[in-house]
């Protein structure tokens, strides 16, 4: 992560359209399926204004699902419209056949079915080489065992909780039950791994779909109800499923939001550069600032490191030996220079 001055974080604002504020847990990605499907860039401006956190992108080929929608020159052309990241779920027989026109139409992630026939681990390395987020969706009927030959290699476990290929189909509550848990063992990234639920999202299921702790609820046809509000339905159901969260897996405790940030130690620069790249090795960011706090006899103030609230138990135990011997190496290099006096 870059070294930023305190200013330019409190400044830094949210991203146009990029959803919620940082309170909320939960995310919403807009799935544009039961839009005018004749007109998706107004679909795409409809739900960004409506204040998503993602737009779900669902590609059928009729072959996989039986049902065609729309593809990667479709997604390419939509991408200049917004900066609110594309999440792509390919119910498509052949992913890895095309994986590079999805990788250049600009999707940010890329979600495809464990149930097809062609190899499934080169598609999921494509897309991580290609620097996005690599996901593996499962139908219904399909036990959550199938992901594992796959687990080093996923960002997003993508639970359907209708059959695919359609929108507005009743939520399947049991099959959300049965996977959630399991779901988040698969996840092996300590920060950014992701439980996506799709199909049959609204305000009746979210808080029960936040009780089981999912990241990103995509939301379709709830959105596209002719006379509603599509801001106040995002917001609604983010609301219930964060309420769902706190007072399931949460015990009662307000949930913390995924881009919080929590001060780790403040160390001299160069000590601070060192614990960062440690954590960061991990694969979990960090964020140095320039702090308030002493200036060194170098006459450079000690630098913050900032570090995921979500995963700050995780680094205690990890980094906390480290954070201990920085600390007291800096008060060492802080005696190595003569007094002024
Ligand atoms: C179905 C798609 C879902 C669907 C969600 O195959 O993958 O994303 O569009 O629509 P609703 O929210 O109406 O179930
Ligand atoms: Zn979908």
């Amino acid at each position: 992560m870059s070294v930023r001055s305190a200013a330019s974080v409190a400044a830094s604002p949210c991203r146009q359209g990029s959803g919620s504020s940082v309170a909320n847990r939960a995310r919403i990605a807009a799935s544009i399926l039961d839009a005018d499907l004749g007109n998706l860039a107004n679909a795409v401006r409809r739900v960004v204004a409506a204040g998503v956190d993602r737009v779900h992108l669902d590609v059928m080929d009729a072959h996989f699902v039986p049902n065609l929608t729309f593809g990667a020159k479709t997604i390419k052309a939509l991408r200049p419209r917004t900066t609110v990241p594309f999440d792509a779920h390919l119910m498509v027989a052949e992913p890895g056949r095309y994986i590079d026109e999805y990788l250049d139409a600009g999707c940010d992630s890329i979600t495809f079915h464990v149930e097809i026939e062609e190899p499934i681990a080169p598609t999921l390395e494509a897309i991580r080489a290609g620097g996005r987020a690599a996901g593996l969706a499962v139908k219904p009927g399909t036990p959550l065992s199938a992901l594992e030959p796959y687990a080093e290699l996923l960002d997003i476990v993508l639970l359907m909780t209708v059959e695919p290929g359609f929108g507005g189909q009743a939520f399947m509550a049991d099959v959300l039950e049965a996977k959630a848990a399991g779901a988040r063992q698969l996840l092996k990234k300590l920060y950014g791994g992701e439980i996506h639920v799709d199909g049959g999202i609204n305000r009746e299921t979210a808080e029960f779909a936040g009780s089981h702790g999912v990241d990103v609820l995509v939301v379709g046809s709830a959105l596209f109800v002719r006379g509603r509000d599509m801001g106040r339905e995002v917001r609604l159901i983010r609301a219930l499923a964060d309420e769902g969260f706190q007072y399931g897996p949460n015990e009662g405790k307000p949930p913390i939001a995924n881009d919080q940030m929590t001060r780790f130690t403040s160390l001299p620069k160069h000590l601070a550069h060192r614990l960062m790249e440690e954590i960061e090795a991990t694969g979990i960011p960090v964020m140095m600032l320039r702090g308030d706090g002493q200036v060194n006899p170098d006459g450079v103030r000690d630098y913050d490191l900032l570090v995921p609230a979500t995963v700050e138990e995780h680094i205690i135990d990890a980094h906390g030996r480290t954070r201990e011997a920085l600390l007291a190496e800096a008060t060492a290099w802080r005696a190595s220079f003569p007094s002024k006096v």
